[in-house]
């Protein structure tokens, strides 16, 4: 059956334009995100994964900037629309919660009145009812005495609370799709587990689609429907079958299953890979991943791999698989 898709990614490249020379972060990526369906992108550090939901939601600031492609949200080309029209979208229909949860805190309001804003803004709600909904989206993120903490700064607040009162932020208008840049990273392990189980319930409860960016397979594999391998601004394999994480074709994501950290190491954002991710600025030949790649034959240093599609809802960008293979 196909999946009714509500964001459509097509071909979309993101570059920064630099003293040195122009950054391809994200370089020609297409996926999809279907309704109520949540979708995990990982990768090492720098391989284009904020800057992805940062084009999906036009927040790339100069010198960068959306080159090519399309993102169709609800039917819609996000990139076709005026800057007035984005702002109605970002916040009350696709909603981000961003990689540093102090940075989109403001210190100096407490956390019941910068909630409070969002929703008299994007609803419309008067000053009474917005406290309400703002003290019931607490008690939902499972803020323990919500009509307390509705009166308290951020720096009253440990960082699994806050990250709970962005969770609650980003669900105040009830969003039909959650964008989560690394929401657990900075959390102890029963934190972070914590965090996602939430998330997890509060899609199922408001039928909303998810996209969550994170270092951790480990994560992933509980929570996702799709998993999106990101390496050097590129896709390199997709799946939307759990035996990613048992069978993984892209020998890049077999060596990030194998560098998974054992529990007590979770959280560190650190991968054992040899060598170093391209540096993004040079015109790189031939497979992005060849030159850290244990199977590497010499055609890969010639010639990149298209993305291509093995069996039943999976892709990979290796010359070396996917052939023969399900
Ligand atoms: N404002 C910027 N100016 C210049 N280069 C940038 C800027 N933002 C991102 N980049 C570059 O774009 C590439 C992709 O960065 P991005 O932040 O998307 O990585 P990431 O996958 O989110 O990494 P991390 O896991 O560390 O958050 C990197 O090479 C990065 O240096
Ligand atoms: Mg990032």
């Amino acid at each position: 059956m196909k999946q009714d898709n509500l964001l459509e990614v097509k071909n979309l490249t993101t570059r920064f334009k630099l003293d040195d020379g122009i950054l391809t972060a994200v370089d020609g990526i297409s996926f999809e995100v279907g309704r109520n369906q949540t979708v995990g992108i990982v990768g090492e550090s720098g391989c284009g994964k904020s800057v992805t939901s940062f084009s999906i939601l036009q927040l790339v600031a100069p010198p960068g900037k959306v080159a090519e492609g399309e993102i169709i949200f609800d039917g819609q080309d996000l990139l076709k629309l005026s800057k007035k029209e984005m702002r109605k979208i970002r916040g009350k229909k696709i909603s981000m919660i961003f990689q540093e949860p102090m940075t989109s805190l403001n210190p100096v309001y407490t956390i019941g009145n910068q909630i409070d804003e969002m929703t008299k803004l994007h609803l419309g709600l008067d000053k009474q009812a917005a406290k309400e909904h703002t003290i019931e989206l607490l008690r939902a993120v499972k803020i323990p005495s919500p009509e307390q903490r509705y009166h308290e700064y951020p720096h009253q607040l440990s960082g699994g609370m806050r990250q709970r009162v962005m969770i609650a932020m980003a669900l105040a208008c009830n969003p039909e799709m959650l964008i989560c840049d690394e929401p657990t990273t900075a959390l102890d392990v029963t934190v972070q587990a914590q965090i996602l189980r939430l998330i997890d319930e509060l899609k199922q409860k408001n039928n909303m689609s998810v996209m969550i960016i994170t270092h951790d397979l480990a994560v992933i594999s509980e929570v996702a429907d799709k998993v999106i391998v990101m390496y050097a601004g590129r896709i390199v394999e997709e799946s939307d079958e759990k035996d990613i994480f048992t069978k993984p074709l892209h020998p890049y994501t077999e060596a990030l299953l194998k560098s998974i950290p054992s529990n007590a190491q979770r959280g560190e954002k650190l991968f054992m890979i040899d060598g170093m991710v391209p540096n993004l600025l040079k015109e790189n030949k031939g497979c992005m991943f060849a030159p850290r790649c244990q199977y590497a034959q010499p055609h890969c240093f010639e010639t990149e791999p298209e993305l291509k599609t093995v069996g039943d809802g999976r892709k990979v960008r290796c010359h070396l698989r996917g052939e023969g293979e399900e």
